[in-house]
């Protein structure tokens, strides 16, 4: 009978719509909701395990930065599910505040464009960004190249992975490489996917019905990775010292894509508080609510965005599910490393 309930559960939206297909222009047509696949692995850059570990290095060393002390994980750090806690990210030298919210780093291995904006379309291609960002790690590539041929132990390193000195594109791959570890699954979601019935609480189980009809969630963050890697408009209010962000119009010039932002993986959504591209809401809860109303004012809103009409157990049931999509570090085994300012040698 549980075993009914879940492809009752699951099914049902699709079914129900494909019905509903038949008389209707407005049925959403989706990837579901599922298991995440294994991650591609680009053919110019295949994983070894000497490269992930130098990938690894290289993202907690702060030495990567102008000043030494700002490492890749000072904003994805992975005790806060690999983001900051922050509404917008601090950086640079003075410890600027930025304009956009740090997002996490986990399953980027699965983004089809990078940032908020997509304006990077590999992980390789954005390795290199933020260490040269002036508002962030601000150094230049040849400076660190330099730097990095001065220290034997990434001599050494780079020697045995891709057989050459320190450069830049080796040191965009390693990263890369190291990024495509950090995956997460087996959340409470995936585990009742796997045929656990018990590994959703009613509520949740009652909130993933919504998310897939009511709610409409699943137009925008859909497939496995609840993203449709897409861009939209829901008029999240303008906050922190940008007056206006154009988002992905940025990228394209293209008037349709104004103030619309890459839609965010739901998966670990309750480390990476707060939420959206500047960081406007601190909880979960006032997200949903959001929603609820309609989103926010623009001119240029998704027409997918509008009043809901969700009771307030429906809210409630829709943000335990949300809750239940937290899962662990699977393809990797972690060990918690120190984040504080390392013991420079003599030079630095
Ligand atoms: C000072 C804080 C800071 C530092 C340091 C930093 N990042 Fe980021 N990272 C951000 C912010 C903010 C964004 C979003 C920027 C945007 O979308 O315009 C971002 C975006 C990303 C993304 C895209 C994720 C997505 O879902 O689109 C990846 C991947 C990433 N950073 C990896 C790195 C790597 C690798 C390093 C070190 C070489 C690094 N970051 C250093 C703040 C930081
Ligand atoms: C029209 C597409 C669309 C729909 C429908 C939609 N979302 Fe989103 N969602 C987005 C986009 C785009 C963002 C990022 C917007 C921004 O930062 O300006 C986002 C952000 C979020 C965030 C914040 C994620 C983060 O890391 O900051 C949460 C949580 C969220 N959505 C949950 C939901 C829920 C729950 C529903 C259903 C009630 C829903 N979304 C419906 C596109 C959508």
């Amino acid at each position: 009978m549980k075993k009914f309930m879940k492809f009752i559960l699951c099914i049902v939206p699709s079914l129900v719509l494909t019905v509903h297909e038949a008389h209707s222009n407005d049925a959403i047509k989706h990837p579901p909701l599922g298991l995440l696949p294994p991650v591609v692995i680009p053919a110019n850059n295949p994983q070894t395990p000497a490269k992930i570990e130098l990938g690894k290095k290289l993202f907690f060393d702060p030495r990567l930065s102008g000043n030494n002390w700002i490492s890749c994980a000072t904003c994805h750090n992975p005790t806060l599910g690999f983001a900051d806690g922050l509404p917008r990210m601090l950086g640079g030298p003075a410890s600027k505040e930025g304009g956009r919210n740090t997002p996490t780093i986990i399953n980027c291995a699965y983004n089809e464009l990078q940032f908020w904006d997509g304006r990077a379309a590999t992980l390789e291609e954005q390795a290199l960004g933020p260490i040269q960002n002036p508002n962030e790690m601000n150094e230049t590539l040849d400076s660190i190249v330099k730097k990095l041929n001065s220290m034997p132990e990434y001599v050494g390193a780079f020697k045995e992975v891709f057989g050459t000195d320190v450069t830049a594109n080796g040191i965009a791959k390693a990263i890369a490489a190291f990024e495509r570890t950090i995956v997460f699954a087996n959340s409470p979601f995936d585990r009742y996917m796997m045929g656990d019935e018990s590994a959703l609480s009613e509520s949740a189980m009652r909130g993933m019905y919504l998310f897939n009809t009511k709610a409409e969630c699943i137009k925008c963050h859909s497939g496995p990775n609840f993203t449709d890697n897409n861009f939209h408009n829901i008029g999240v209010p303008a906050d922190g010292p940008l007056k206006e962000d154009l988002g992905r119009y940025d990228v394209t010039k293209n008037d349709a894509d104004k103030g619309a932002f890459k839609t965010p993986t739901l998966r670990n959504i309750t480390e990476t508080t707060p939420y959206m591209h500047n960081g406007f809401f601190p909880t979960l809860f006032e997200v949903v609510q959001f929603y609820n109303g309609g989103g926010g004012r623009s001119e240029n809103k998704s027409p997918d965005i509008h009043g809901l009409n969700l009771t307030a157990q429906e809210v409630n049931d829709l943000t335990e599910f949300l809750k239940a999509l937290t899962g662990e570090l699977v393809h990797v085994k972690y060990e918690p490393m120190s984040l504080g300012y390392p013991n420079l040698p003599d030079g630095f």
